[in-house]
């Protein structure tokens, strides 16, 4: 396992599936952990599973990404309480209304880019700045499988998550002399609030879900947060501006 000893991650969205896994699996690694969420009962439930395991201190700050306020203001608590900022997962994300482009609100398509694109580009800016004034970090964004291919009924969702690695793969280039690596990681369908409501909405619907994953099952938020780890390490230090798709071989076809 990596070591992130004396390390600060920043997590937005981790009051709940795979950004709950990776604050607990940052946490087992070492971390000093900031669990950043709209959500506060989830994200504090979130610390009080870190506490748990009598580890580095975990804290949580009430954020919402689509305000770049907040954002500002979570990352400043952030390192006026911990000193530093060393990774950023920018993984807060809503998965927005299931429907045909022509059947998408207007509201639905400004509330989705708010959240799932803006939301990363604000966290993505106040990330590089603090790493660039103290000589380094990592950042991973949550992209999706739908940020490589197209996704019916989800296209406001899909846009967003293939700008997200247009953002990734550009920071990489402009930041990869100032020791910042930034990568991304495409899960398929993972356990987790957001897409076990879907799973769950008909029998047929998770019969669906399923078949197109060749190796025959969803994700779980813990293997996604694994990668995410993998991709901060120092052992990874060559690694940056890539998408790392965890689809269960769905793209390899
Ligand atoms: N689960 C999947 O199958 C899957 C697949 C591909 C990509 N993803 C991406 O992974 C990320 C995490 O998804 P998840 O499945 O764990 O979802 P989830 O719904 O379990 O968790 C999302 C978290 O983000 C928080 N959040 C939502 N809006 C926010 C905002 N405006 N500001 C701050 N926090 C906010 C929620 O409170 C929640 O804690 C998302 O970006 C999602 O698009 C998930």
């Amino acid at each position: 396992m990596p070591d992130f000893s004396n390390q600060v991650a920043f997590i937005t969205g981790a009051g709940s599936g795979i950004g709950r896994a990776t604050a607990l699996a940052f946490a087992q690694a070492g971390a000093q952990v900031v669990v950043a969420d709209i959500d506060e009962t989830n994200g504090t439930q979130t610390v009080r599973e870190i506490n748990r395991l009598q580890g580095p201190e975990a804290r949580f700050i009430a954020c919402n990404v689509a305000s770049p306020e907040d954002v500002d203001a979570a990352v400043r608590q952030t390192v006026e309480h911990f000193g530093r900022l060393d990774i950023g997962i920018n993984n807060a994300g809503i998965g927005g209304a299931y429907a045909r482009l022509a059947d998408q609100t207007l509201d639905d398509w400004n509330r989705m880019l708010a959240i799932n694109l803006s939301g990363v580009f604000y966290c993505m800016q106040a990330e590089i700045r603090q790493m660039l004034a103290q000589g380094g970090g990592k950042i991973v964004n949550l992209s999706s499988i739908a940020g490589v291919r197209g996704m019916i009924k989800g296209g406001p969702y899909s846009a967003a998550k293939h700008a997200v690695l247009g953002l990734t793969k550009t920071a990489a280039l402009e930041y990869v002399r100032q020791n910042i690596r930034v990568n991304a990681v495409c899960p398929v369908y993972t356990h987790s609030a957001m897409v076990d409501e879907l799973i769950n909405s008909s029998p047929e619907m998770e019969q669906r879900m399923r078949r197109v994953i060749p190796i025959g099952r969803f994700g779980q938020p813990e293997e996604i947060a694994q990668a995410i780890l993998w991709l901060c390490s120092d052992e990874n230090a060559f690694c940056t501006g890539q998408a790392i798709q965890m689809d269960g071989g769905l793209t390899a076809g």
